[in-house]
């Protein structure tokens, strides 16, 4: 599990103080009064106030607490987008931990590096398959295949991590239906095409679904449209399943990685140099003209300036991963992220939006 992060206990510790000064400086005798008030005894809203004060801390503290891990060994994992990034990373450190890991590849075919790569292991225990979640075909072929490639079918599978994503950007009016739905198809649709797919086997192991969402499932941001909604919609399909998963003994988490750009594949220099382009060669005239090169340059430049940013260590993504398969009481969602963006995926997910626009755009 990750360590609690420095903002967040400096954040714990400031709301003790500040609640240890307003009860000492007479909440209780206030509430007591505004009850009494309305009818109600006044002696046990000091309770009250304390459990729930206390409650608090546990829920912050939660993280630290032992939760208990289950065994590893003869059980499979899938993980879709293993080529590279925290796909390819997850599935070494799973193999590792001793899980049997079916790593799904979308250039295993054409011999991507990534593929290759967790192919020379040469491990039982390390299973490399075609998989574009794109493809309803190549989906049914992995079902089979790790059907076929599971110690015991009837025990099912334990787990799979929908991680194959990709990312763009731009502003609404630059970016065409296309870019939207070609990003939707594979975080979106693809998640669902693979969760679909694969839920028959994860049900019957009581196992796990971990669905790679990002901060930007749960606040959106400027010129990344087409990302926060395909994440958004990702984190939509993990409650309703987690919802409906619950009859059947399988936990659903979802995994919101903060910016790991330099880590990862995700956002390169190239990238974006190739996004620019067509972004502006895709623009109507009328676009291009109320907006003017210089705004678009300038919004180009400040994604260009994102691509050396971020964690360098993707350490944190995948423990949180792990804990989702492996922690007997996986948490619902996971945010290893900068302290900056926690306390902004705060700030816009809890307080009004007057405020947290104002504070942020
Ligand atoms: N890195 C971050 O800062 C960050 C932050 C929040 C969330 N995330 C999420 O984390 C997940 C992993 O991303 P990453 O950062 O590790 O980026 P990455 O290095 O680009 O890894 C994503 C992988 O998915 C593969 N992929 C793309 N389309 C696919 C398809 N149709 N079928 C199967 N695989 C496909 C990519 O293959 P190719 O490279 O060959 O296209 C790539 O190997 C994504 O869901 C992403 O949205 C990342």
């Amino acid at each position: 599990m990750a360590p609690l992060p420095l903002v967040r206990v400096s954040l714990l510790v400031a709301f003790s103080v500040f609640l240890t000064l307003v009860l000492g400086f007479g909440l209780p005798a206030a509430l007591n009064f505004v009850a009494g008030c309305f009818g109600f005894p006044g002696s046990s809203v000091t309770e009250c106030v304390v459990v729930a004060y206390l409650l608090f801390v546990l829920y912050v503290a939660m993280p630290r607490l032992p939760r208990g891990t289950v065994k590893s060994e003869g059980k499979g994992v899938l993980i879709t987008g293993c080529d590279s990034g925290f796909g390819h990373a997850l599935a070494k450190h799973l193999h590792k931990m001793g899980f049997t890991v079916f790593a799904g590849c979308l250039l295993k075919e054409k011999g991507g590096d990534g593929a290759v790569d967790l192919a020379q292991m040469h491990s039982e225990r390390m299973k490399v398959l075609q998989l574009d979640v794109c493809s309803g075909e190549q989906v049914e072929k992995a079902v089979e295949f790790v059907r076929a490639n599971l110690e015991n079918p009837e025990n099912g599978l334990w787990a799979i991590v929908n991680n194959a994503g990709l990312s763009t950007f731009g502003e609404v009016e630059f970016t065409t239906m296309d870019t939207y739905k070609q990003v939707s198809e594979v975080n979106l649709w693809g998640t669902i095409r693979v969760t679909k797919a694969f839920l028959p086997l994860v049900r019957r192991a009581r196992g796990r679904v971990v669905n790679l969402a990002s901060m930007y499932g749960r606040m959106g941001n400027a010129l990344r449209s087409p990302y926060c909604v395909s994440k958004y919609g990702v984190e939509a399909f993990s409650d309703c399943l987690r919802y409906e998963m619950k009859a059947w003994g399988v936990k659903v988490s979802v995994v919101e990685p903060g910016n790991f750009i330099v880590a990862t594949g995700i956002l390169t220099r190239d990238i974006v140099a190739s996004t620019a382009d067509k972004l502006w060669q895709e623009a109507a005239p009328g676009v291009q003209q109320d907006y003017g090169r210089t705004h678009f340059d300038n919004d180009m430049a400040l994604m260009r300036s994102y691509c050396g940013s971020g964690q360098k260590d993707v350490a944190p993504v995948l423990e949180d991963i792990t804990d989702a398969i492996a922690s007997r009481r996986p948490f619902t969602r996971y945010n290893p992220m900068e302290p900056y963006w926690w306390i902004r995926m705060q700030v816009m997910t809890h307080l009004p939006a007057a405020i947290s626009d104002r504070l942020y755009f």
